[in-house]
């Protein structure tokens, strides 16, 4: 997907808040073999890095985009490599990723399989948005089912793959975890206003379409502007961001 490092990082205060949360959940431990799932642009994972002693960290992203970026980023003790988050092979102390694998389907596999991965003692760390069922996330799948768009996307709709906690603490305790912390926390964002809500989903959620709008994203996104506008009227914009965090550990 055409990720634009630039837009991602429009909201970077914002964005960054539940990255430390999820950083506040990692057992710091000396020489770990760490990977960071999905990346982006590298300046979050070289504070992980930073956060590990004696770690050796590696920053995986599917985007040449955003791997250009990280590449400032690197260390004798962190490198990045293009590579799929879902197909994660190898042997890992640290599983670690901030807003990433909501990108990858069928979590009810994936998360086993990336928990497979664990050394033992090892331990996955994960952040992921739970905010599908926002306003501004169904004013754009109701946007895309309309005409004309509908034609142009050919009936494409994203629906997020993410689960809920109950099911994430389900799917850990049924790998034998052990440590199972699984936790929703609404980050509150004040926006300018209701351009300000199209503009952050630009950086994400609408990403899928764009590639598919081609030279209708102007438009879609005119339509979008004008009917956030009656939703949330007024400046500013309260845009509550709900997350999910989760860690958990392979016994020894
Ligand atoms: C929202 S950004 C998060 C970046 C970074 N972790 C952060 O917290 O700022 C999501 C990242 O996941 C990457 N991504 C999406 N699908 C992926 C996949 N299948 N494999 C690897 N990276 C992927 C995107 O390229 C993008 O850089």
């Amino acid at each position: 997907m055409p990720w634009n490092p630039d837009l991602y990082h429009k909201f970077q205060s914002e964005r960054a808040a539940p990255f430390y949360d999820l950083l506040a959940l990692v057992d710091v431990r000396p020489n770990l073999k760490v990977i960071d799932l999905g990346c982006g642009s590298g300046e979050l994972t070289r504070q992980l890095a930073d956060r590990l002693p004696h770690s050796r960290v590696t920053g995986l992203d599917n985007s040449p985009d955003m791997l250009k970026k990280a590449a400032s980023f690197s260390t004798s003790s962190l490198i990045f490599q293009l590579g799929d988050q879902s197909t994660l092979t190898g042997e890992w102390d640290l599983i670690f990723s901030n807003a990433a694998l909501q990108w990858s389907e069928n979590h009810a596999e994936l998360i086993p399989r990336l928990f497979g991965c664990l050394a033992p003692g090892g331990q996955i760390a994960v952040q992921v948005p739970s905010n599908h069922n926002h306003i501004s996330h169904q004013i754009y799948r109701e946007t895309a089912a309309e005409e004309p768009f509908r034609s142009i996307l050919a009936g494409f709709q994203r629906h997020s793959p993410v689960l809920t906690i109950d099911e994430y603490a389900r799917l850990l305790f049924e790998c034998s975890a052990e440590a199972i912390t699984v936790f929703e926390k609404v980050y509150p964002h004040v926006l300018e206003d209701s351009d300000a809500v199209v503009e952050w989903i630009s950086g994400t959620a609408l990403i899928p379409y764009f590639e598919r709008l081609g030279s209708h994203k102007d438009e879609f996104l005119q339509v979008l502007r004008a009917k956030m506008r009656s939703a949330l009227p007024g400046s500013p914009v309260f845009y509550p961001f709900r997350r999910i965090l989760f860690s958990a550990k392979k016994p020894n």
